[in-house]
């Protein structure tokens, strides 16, 4: 178990594609040739039903390596469903029926083979409401790890303090890492939760309105690490915030009433839109 572990965490460090099943010991590296091959994440034809609520219609969306896309639209279009389809945290939802595929580089997410556990290590979600565990800033960024089998107090420390500097929280915390999560500010809070999901090696990052509840230096601050993210990581981004997407984002997708309305490079979109509707609501014509 260990052996496999360790072997899945070398891969994930050399940048290997997703594996997203397990591989049987001995064999840790099959797999990892996937690479950028196909798009990070991709969807066909992809509806979804909460029950009776047709939430996505019929969504084609390639979304492409170490890239930041922005997931724009009016409140209830889906964003955060179409997100969510990508670590399969929908599952989770009574009542939820989707049809067509939802690939991460390649790999349909409901093949049999797909471990759920893996899946959301490769594929980290953050959240608008910052959510750190009642703990210290320390075992807040080591639970996954240690979860994951990572004995080594050295190891740990390495990961507590690389983490933290890609989430650029390390200087910030680096002389009180055994207080309280809940103590630091929301800023700090939310780029902990960021630490945190690194901490896990994954390769793709989903943020939902993830510097909604923030101040705006707080806000200038996430967005500037997202930035430096982006030459490691796949990031998608939901955002109500049109400012930022511009700000941050290479591509962005507007959606509308669970539609895909539009895909373009984001300077593009917001200088020179190609659909009417897109013109209409980044000019503020509704929203
Ligand atoms: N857990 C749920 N159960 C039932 N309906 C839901 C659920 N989550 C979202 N919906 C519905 O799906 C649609 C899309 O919602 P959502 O993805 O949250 O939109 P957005 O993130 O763009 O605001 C809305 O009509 C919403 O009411
Ligand atoms: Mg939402």
């Amino acid at each position: 178990m260990s052996h496999q572990i360790s072997g899945l965490a070398r891969e994930a460090q050399h940048g290997a594609g997703v594996v997203l099943q397990r591989q049987p010991a001995g064999d840790e590296d099959e797999g990892t040739q996937m690479n950028e091959k196909h798009p990070a994440l991709e969807s066909k034809g992809l509806h979804l039903y909460y029950g009776d609520t047709h939430a996505l219609c019929g969504i084609d969306l390639e979304i492409q390596h170490r890239q930041i896309t922005a997931l724009i639209g009016p409140s209830g279009c889906g964003k955060s469903t179409f997100l969510r389809c990508f670590n399969r945290m929908n599952d989770m939802i009574d009542g939820v029926r989707t049809e067509g595929e939802i690939l991460v580089e390649g790999h349909n997410l409901h093949d049999a083979d797909v471990d759920l556990e893996l899946l959301r290590k490769r594929v980290g979600m953050v959240f608008q409401k910052s959510n750190p565990f009642p703990m210290s800033i320390r075992d807040n960024i080591t639970y996954g790890p240690r979860m994951a089998g990572v004995r080594d107090r050295r190891e740990l420390v390495d990961i507590v303090e690389k983490s933290l500097r890609q989430a650029d929280l390390w200087e910030e915390v680096r002389d009180r890492l055994d207080s309280s999560a809940l103590d630091l500010s929301g800023g700090q809070q939310q780029r902990l939760c960021i630490a945190r999901t690194l901490a896990n090696e994954p390769q793709i990052l989903l943020l939902d309105e993830p510097a909604s509840a923030l101040d705006p230096i707080s806000t200038a601050k996430v967005e500037e690490t997202l930035l430096q993210l982006k030459d490691d990581y796949t990031i998608v981004i939901v955002t109500h915030n049109l400012q930022q997407a511009a700000r941050i984002a290479d591509s962005t997708a507007f959606f509308m009433l669970g539609e895909l309305v539009d895909h373009s490079n984001t300077t593009e979109m917001f200088t020179n839109p190609q659909k009417k509707l897109t013109e209409e609501y980044i000019t503020g014509r509704f929203g």
